[in-house]
């Protein structure tokens, strides 16, 4: 069973179905509602001949400020390439150069990079790909659909109270569909349910993002590590409607200019790479400028480019930016930072496995020790592919061993207890609550005294989410909320355990790097 019909949920069902393995995906919307289909960059890979597998490592360690597995960061990048080629042999339509229309791709930059080497479909990569492999999924005899279905939690051996081994046994899901919960059994389960970026108030990310995996897999037992680290994106639209439309990096790599009103540059003079920094640096620059000058946004000015080079590398962006009333080629945009990447999540090795042996996280759920303390640009969705295959292929070579496990009996949901909710408002008021109070005092910047303060709201968001939780009927605002509120706990934890600034991690109290801290990690453990 793949739990998530994104980029990391589809590859790995394929790379199972194509092999003879009956899998089910369950996905909380309809399938192809994740992240994966708004990505816009597209995918990092060493794919031509001037760049190198050891540049992309060199800048993936230097994003990730130190704190990426190098043996991670290695399988990554090298089989970077050979995923891209899954991809386009599933027929991925990536944009070509100018100049050579009979097969050549066209690399784009962006932060942290020091090649060209981000192959994209313009900038609607997430959407091609995840269109192409979601055409072939739907037509998979091997593979059956359960769409509208919110996976609520895993049912492990240990659980039930079975000895040996813990071994996961199935998922507890709510049927959208027809308002009732059902009970799933799995000999082996993949949880591909994306990130946690939902619990901040800004964000670029989608309703789906609720970090259900992690609080799922935490509460099954499994370790969760370097949750402090949230990736804030540094140019999100700032528009009253706009809903936090991500503009695209590419836009910087191929030439757009961080400005303010006025015109004024102002990245040079904190990062000699301008621009063209690492994520954290540039989203924590443009929070700084915002707050010491008081402005609401800065802009993001490309209009210096030509018109043809713009229409033809960022459609997507400039026809949404029409319908705000801004035309790129002409205005610059009102960007701010928004949340938009967890780079923590469920410990898994280079298999994908976690803590339990049949259990897998892949994606942006799962944390390999790709990103450490800051996820260099585009490098997200091939680890999802990466990771896919890996994690295929070892429960391939361990089908046997878990083929009983579907065979025992499972107890059903217990709705005995339950009422209908009397004030469905707790549930809407505390979702807002929460996640305003992750945006202000677990944002860019942080503080003990802030992190404190987060750690007491959530402390008693907690206990009355509980309650709702045990005493009234499920629902999916309510089953998000209560993931959501494990994962603000688990991101507060880690940030109050990280007493140094680091990457994504800065807070005023701790201002300087401590290479002496150790473990280097922020390992929990249920
Ligand atoms: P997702 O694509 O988010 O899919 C998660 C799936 O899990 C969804 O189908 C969802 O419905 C399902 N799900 C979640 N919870 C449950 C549940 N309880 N029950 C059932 N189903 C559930 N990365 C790059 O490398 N390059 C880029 O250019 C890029 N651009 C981006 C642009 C935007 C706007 C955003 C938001 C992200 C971008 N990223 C990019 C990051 C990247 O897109 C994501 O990290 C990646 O797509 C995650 O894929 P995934 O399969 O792990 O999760
Ligand atoms: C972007 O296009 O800026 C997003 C790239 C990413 O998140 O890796």
């Amino acid at each position: 069973m793949v739990i998530g019909g994104g980029l990391a949920g589809l590859s790995t069902a394929l790379r199972l179905a194509d092999a003879d393995i009956r899998v089910t995906i369950l996905s909380k919307k309809i399938l192809n509602e994740g992240s994966t289909r708004y990505a816009q960059g597209g995918l990092a890979a060493v794919l031509s001949e001037d760049d190198s597998f050891q540049s992309h490592i060199d800048d993936t360690n230097v994003a990730g400020v130190g704190l990426c597995k190098s043996d991670t960061v290695e399988f990554v990048v090298r089989n970077a390439p050979r995923s891209i080629k899954w991809l386009i042999d599933r027929g991925v339509s990536f944009s070509l150069t100018d100049e050579n229309q009979d097969g050549e791709y066209h690399l784009t930059r962006e932060g942290g990079h020091s090649y060209r080497r981000v192959i994209h479909a313009a900038d609607a990569t997430g959407a091609a790909v995840e269109e192409t492999l979601e055409q072939i999924v739907r037509r998979h005899p091997m593979i059956t659909l359960l769409e509208n279905h919110v996976a609520i939690d895993l049912i492990t051996s240990k659980k039930l109270g079975l000895g040996g081994e813990n071994c996961c046994l199935g998922v507890y899901a709510f049927d959208q569909n027809e308002k009732k919960t059902v009970t799933l059994p799995c000999q082996h389960m993949v949880l591909a349910t994306g990130g946690a970026s939902k619990v901040y108030l800004y964000t670029s990310n989608p309703d789906t993002s609720t970090g259900d995996g992690i609080a799922m897999a935490w509460r099954a037992g499994c370790r969760v590590a370097n949750m402090e680290f949230v990736q804030f994106h540094p140019t999100c639209m700032y528009h009253p409607h706009a809903k936090s439309f991500l503009i695209s990096e590419a836009v910087r790599g191929e030439g757009g200019k961080l400005i303010h009103a006025d015109g004024s540059r102002f990245m040079l003079k904190y990062d000699e790479r301008g621009e063209l920094a690492p994520r954290d640096i540039v989203a924590r620059t443009i929070d700084f400028e915002m707050k010491k000058n008081g402005y609401d946004s800065v802009f993001l000015d490309i209009s210096h480019q030509p018109a043809e080079l713009i229409e033809k590398h960022f459609p997507t962006i400039q026809q949404k930016c029409l319908e705000f009333g801004l035309d790129i080629t002409t205005d610059p945009i009102p960007v701010v930072p928004a949340a938009h990447y967890t780079c923590g999540g469920v410990v898994t090795n280079l298999d994908g496995q976690s803590d339990i042996g049949n259990l897998y996280a892949v994606g942006e759920t799962s944390y390999t020790g790709l990103h450490g303390a800051n996820r260099l640009a585009s490098n997200s969705l091939v680890e999802c592919l990466v990771f896919a295959e890996s994690a295929a292929n070892r429960i391939l070579a361990t089908i046997k061993k878990y083929e009983n496990t579907s065979t025992i009996s499972l107890p059903i949901w217990d709705e005995s207890q339950v009422t209908d909710p009397d004030e469905q408002i707790v549930v809407s008021h505390n979702w807002e609550e929460l996640r305003r109070c992750m945006w202000d005092y677990v944002g860019i910047v942080r503080t003990d005294k802030r992190l404190m303060r987060a750690a007491h709201r959530i402390q008693l968001l907690q206990e009355e989410i509980k309650d709702f939780y045990s005493n009234f009927r499920i629902s999916n605002d309510l089953i998000e909320l209560r993931n959501l509120v494990q994962v603000a706990e688990l991101t507060v934890r880690s940030a109050m355990m990280r007493k140094e600034s680091r990457g994504l991690h800065t807070t005023r109290d701790y201002p300087n790097l401590d290479e002496t801290q150790t473990p280097q990690e922020t390992i929990l453990t249920p």
